[in-house]
């Protein structure tokens, strides 16, 4: 049974102290999670030792990095390794977030070293993919997220790919407010799934868990992780309010 996942990134919000009272908060509220189900907080580098000691013991709760830097060590000032991540504990590792592609340049190329790198440490990279607005209206998105996973994950080994978890985040979906329909999301985890069967073969990709991101929140958590292609989501503004939170996590199925 393959894992569903109710993912938070925080993004650049919350002071230590702010993180600290949100993630009691939520760790407070008791989580019946079954075996195939997770939560995982994406924090900002400053507070992953603090985030990783509070969730330290508890079952299918993990903490992730929002990014990782390419290569091993060495002089590359302001940069984390998978490496260090590894000496905190940390499991997850969030890839090519369509911020860090847009502000950062982070190409398909660059975050296919990322993959390869975390994998090398076992970490589990989440990563993102999805179009634009632009590419939306010209009913590009297919082929636009195709070239996407082709470019950064397709030189995995069937073993590799199966450690990878997905979140397809929509941009124009993202801190708009304007989620995509279940039957958008829907429509684009097929189509995610079924590039990977083509590749891997059915079996492989019916494990891959495939999360959705754009504005979930609790009151449509429900329906978007009803679908049979949606394994629960990534999630940015409401992950910042616990109530909200703990609703998602409660949605998963
Ligand atoms: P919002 O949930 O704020 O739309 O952000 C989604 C996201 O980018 C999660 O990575």
């Amino acid at each position: 049974m393959r894992k569903q996942i109710a993912a938070a990134n925080w993004k650049m919000n919350l002071t230590l102290q702010q993180g600290e009272q949100l993630l009691n908060d939520i760790i407070a509220t008791p989580h019946e999670l079954k075996e195939n189900q997770q939560v995982v907080f994406a924090v900002p580098f400053p507070y992953l030792a603090m985030a990783q000691q509070k969730v330290a013991g508890k079952k299918n709760v993990f903490i992730a990095a929002q990014n990782c830097y390419n290569k091993k060590s060495g002089a590359y000032t302001g940069e984390t390794s998978v490496e260090m991540l590894q000496s905190l504990g940390i499991s997850y590792v969030v890839l090519g977030h369509s911020e860090r592609r847009e502000y950062f340049n982070e190409s398909n190329q660059f975050l296919a070293e990322k993959v390869n790198i975390c994998l090398d440490y076992k970490m589990t990279p989440i990563f993102c993919c999805g179009e634009a607005l632009n590419v939306r209206e010209a009913n590009e998105q297919n082929a636009f997220v195709a070239k996407q996973l082709e470019e950064s994950l397709f030189h995995l080994d069937a073993d590799a790919i199966q450690k990878v978890v997905i979140a397809y985040e929509p941009i124009w979906a993202i801190g708009t407010g304007k989620t995509a329909t279940s039957e958008q999301a829907q429509e684009m985890h097929a189509h995610i799934r079924a590039a990977f069967a083509a590749k891997y073969g059915a079996a492989i990709a019916d494990n891959i868990t495939i999360l959705y991101g754009g504005s979930v929140k609790g009151a449509n958590a429900k329906e978007l992780f009803g679908q049979p292609d949606v394994d629960g989501g990534l999630v940015g503004g409401a992950s910042l309010i616990a109530q909200e939170f703990v609703a998602i996590i409660s949605a998963l199925k």
